[in-house]
């Protein structure tokens, strides 16, 4: 495949991952060409050397006005659940507090109560209809988290779904056990209980079965402490899982500095972090995962302080959070608009944030994350004449045409994989 006369090529090229003034560069290209050989890229370039490449079985795109860049990574979602909360939003704008309506037993343990009644069925063609929608918006690649079932049996299935939709869907999914994301209600007076569970059943199962390539861990007040989440992910760690951990989104109860300490390949949210906690992140190459739809979702009045992290030296990343209660969004592109106006990154640094440090958030950066002679061809093409216009532009799906694996998924914004 020849894709030519490309408006405007953003390659996300170079070292990885991108801190300070390295994620300003975008490695845009302008006229360029990309080829194609089966599932990988052979070559990147401008102007008309694509032309050696031309024979007459090849099939060629003409991008001309469109603006190109890896396939998005999503590394921070939930996009695996049963059930809908749109009965919060109207409690929400009535000023019921996050955290309040959990303890009520809405929040996440009413999507639990959904996901455990779901067959694997349900709850893989939920999950389907989700990563389509976020194909057709420019993902080729998401981290999916369990956490809305907390019992064994249920926790498993979420992660089989993962594994059977890896399998069947173009979507690449990297799998996160996510057991310690609330007390379920069964443990209510037994926390340690749970903890337990998750220490001595869950985490040798997911191990042993290869379920999951990450485990986190919802370190927040009123969630799970600081000591527990160190016993969770150090055990995982132990069997030789990766680290990722839910910290400060609400209140700092020092989980940033819990990141640096226990070399965590990413810590997310951080909308409280402590100045000592960002530090320990930069020191210790931990990777931000930036979510500001949620902030916007949850009212916070507050982002993420994007702008100290990349002056530090942190590397950061941003995902959508895509879940049924904080972030009901498929949409990379609608976390574009909220890194603009929330976190006041430039264009440049949000794409870099959302490919080739997303990349490197879920472990895959040798693979994807970038337009570069040997890496995977996954591709988005956006309808926008360059990539101020895609950021400027809001709230409209800019999608043309997405490429994963070498193969059209998305053509004029429709999926037809
Ligand atoms: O990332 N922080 C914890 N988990 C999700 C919210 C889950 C929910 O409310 O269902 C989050 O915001
Ligand atoms: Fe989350």
């Amino acid at each position: 495949m020849i894709i030519k006369n490309i408006g405007c090529l953003v390659t996300c090229a170079g070292a990885y991952p991108k801190k300070k003034d390295d994620l300003k560069d975008a490695g845009i290209i302008e006229n360029g060409y990309i080829i194609i050989q089966d599932k990988t890229i052979v070559d990147v370039g401008s102007g008309e050397r694509y032309k050696k490449y031309l024979k007459d079985d090849e099939q060629v795109i003409d991008a001309q006005g469109k603006t190109i860049t890896p396939g998005l990574i999503d590394s921070h979602t939930h996009v695996v659940y049963a059930g809908s909360r749109e009965f919060e939003l109207p409690l929400k704008l009535k000023n019921m507090q996050y955290i309040d309506i959990l303890n009520a037993g809405g929040g996440i343990l009413s999507t639990v109560s959904n996901t455990r009644k779901a067959s694997m069925e349900e709850l893989e063609q939920g999950t389907k209809e989700r990563l389509d929608l976020m194909l057709a918006h420019g993902t080729t690649t998401v981290e999916s988290k369990s956490g809305y079932a907390l019992d064994f049996e249920n926790e498993i299935k979420m992660l089989k779904v993962n594994s059977d939709l890896n399998k069947k869907h173009p979507m690449d999914i990297v799998s996160t056990y996510l057991g310690a994301h609330a007390v379920p209600n069964e443990f209510k007076k037994n926390r340690e209980g749970y903890i337990k569970l998750i220490i001595e059943k869950v985490i040798p199962y997911v191990k042993e079965h290869n379920l999951a390539d990450f485990v986190d861990c919802f370190c927040e007040k009123g969630v799970f402490t600081i000591e527990e989440s160190r016993k969770i992910l150090k055990t995982a760690q132990a069997l030789g899982l990766k680290a990722k951990i839910h910290v400060d989104e609400i209140e700092s109860i020092g989980g940033a500095e819990l990141s640096g300490e226990i070399k965590a390949v990413s810590a997310e949210h951080l909308v409280a972090a402590s100045d000592e906690g960002i530090k320990a992140m930069a020191e210790n190459n931990v990777v931000a995962v930036l979510l500001p739809t949620t902030s916007f979702y949850l009212m916070l009045n507050k982002f993420a302080r994007a702008r100290k992290m990349i002056e530090e030296g942190v590397a950061v990343a941003l995902a959508t959070d895509c879940n049924p209660g904080t972030s009901p969004t498929e949409s990379l592109q609608s976390t574009m608009t909220f890194a603009c106006f929330g976190l006041k990154m430039m264009p440049e640094e949000i794409i870099n944030a959302m490919t080739i440090n997303a990349a490197c958030a879920v472990g895959r950066e040798k693979e994807i994350g970038s337009i570069e002679k040997g890496k995977k061809a996954d591709i988005a093409i956006f309808d926008a004449k360059n990539l101020n216009y895609l950021m400027y532009h809001f709230g409209v799906n800019a999608i043309d045409t997405v490429i994963k694996n070498g193969a059209i998924v998305v053509r004029e914004g429709k999926t037809v994989y």
